[in-house]
């Protein structure tokens, strides 16, 4: 039986959602897969990746870049020569910047081979005054033909070692210098932190994706690891987690009038 990987970090359930669709595919055309979810690893996983047929792998886009737990995971990424990979990431509908080809740039320095690649729109997962304003429910039951012309691009290429992907089509990676991450973090609403009215119930710990927050004497204490995907304000039940959420309705509607806010295969 052929056998493939999925591999993916998910911050509010999105990217996973468009995991659980590919094992779904693959199972149509007989492949055995097993999925690693990345969220919360206090270090990266030892994958053996030598008896696969093909590794999927996917990953949010925040700021229109790959999130910096994803970053270190690729950049740690060992023993991949020659090993087939169809690259995945889900986006709130804006763009997905330079996220995917950021991503394929550092597999090929590894040698590694990227036979496919999708773009997915999904409910935006920013924490705004309001809710989110676009992509509400994706993605859903209608993406399942893209992402079975993914599954079949993707594994077919994967057979064939002379074929890969060379380059992630689209304008806007050359443009995300415009949004650096680190500069887009500080943007964004501080998340405040109430001790007196955090009861420990931990929910925050066990919402965080990248295992950034701890109890320390029965009270959420934080590291330096926050990727701002406000998990932990949405779980808390007593508002001891919160953050001065804005409006930004009115600019993320005309920032989905650039180009490239499409669901794409390659
Ligand atoms: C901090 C942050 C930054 C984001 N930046 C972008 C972006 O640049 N472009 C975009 O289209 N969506 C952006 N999004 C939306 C997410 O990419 C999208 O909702 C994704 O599907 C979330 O995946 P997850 O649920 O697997 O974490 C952002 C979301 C967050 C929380």
């Amino acid at each position: 039986m052929k056998k493939a990987k999925i591999i993916y970090f998910s911050a509010s359930g999105k990217t996973q959602k468009a995991a659980d669709f590919i094992e779904s595919e693959l199972k149509k055309i007989d492949f055995k897969s097993e999925t690693i979810a990345l969220n919360g690893e206090k270090k990266i996983p030892e994958i053996d990746f030598c008896n696969e047929s093909i590794i999927y792998f996917g990953t949010p886009t925040y700021m229109w870049h790959t999130p910096a737990p994803v970053k270190k995971f690729i950049k740690e990424l060992k023993n991949i020569e020659g090993i087939p990979f169809g690259l995945f990431c889900t986006f709130g509908g804006v763009t997905t910047g330079s996220n995917l080809s950021w991503i394929l740039r550092q597999l090929k320095k590894k040698n590694a081979r990227v036979t496919g690649a999708l773009k997915l729109k999904a409910e935006h997962s920013m924490m705004f005054k309001g809710g989110s304003p676009l992509e509400k429910g994706k993605p859903d039951d209608n993406d399942i033909p893209m992402i079975k012309k993914f599954v079949a691009r993707s594994t077919e290429k994967a057979l064939d070692t002379d074929s890969e992907l060379k380059k992630i089509p689209g304008i806007m990676q050359y443009f995300s210098f415009l949004s650096p991450p680190a500069i887009g973090s500080k943007m964004m609403p501080k998340i405040k932190f109430s001790p007196e009215k955090c009861t420990g119930c931990s929910a925050c710990i066990q919402a965080c994706p990248t295992n950034n927050i701890f109890l320390t004497e029965k009270k959420a204490d934080r590291q330096n690891n926050c990727i701002k995907c406000y998990r932990c304000v949405e779980v808390c039940s007593t508002s001891a987690t919160d953050a001065d959420l804005i409006s930004t309705e009115k600019l993320l509607n005309l920032l989905s009038k650039i180009p490239e806010n499409r669901s794409e295969v390659y």
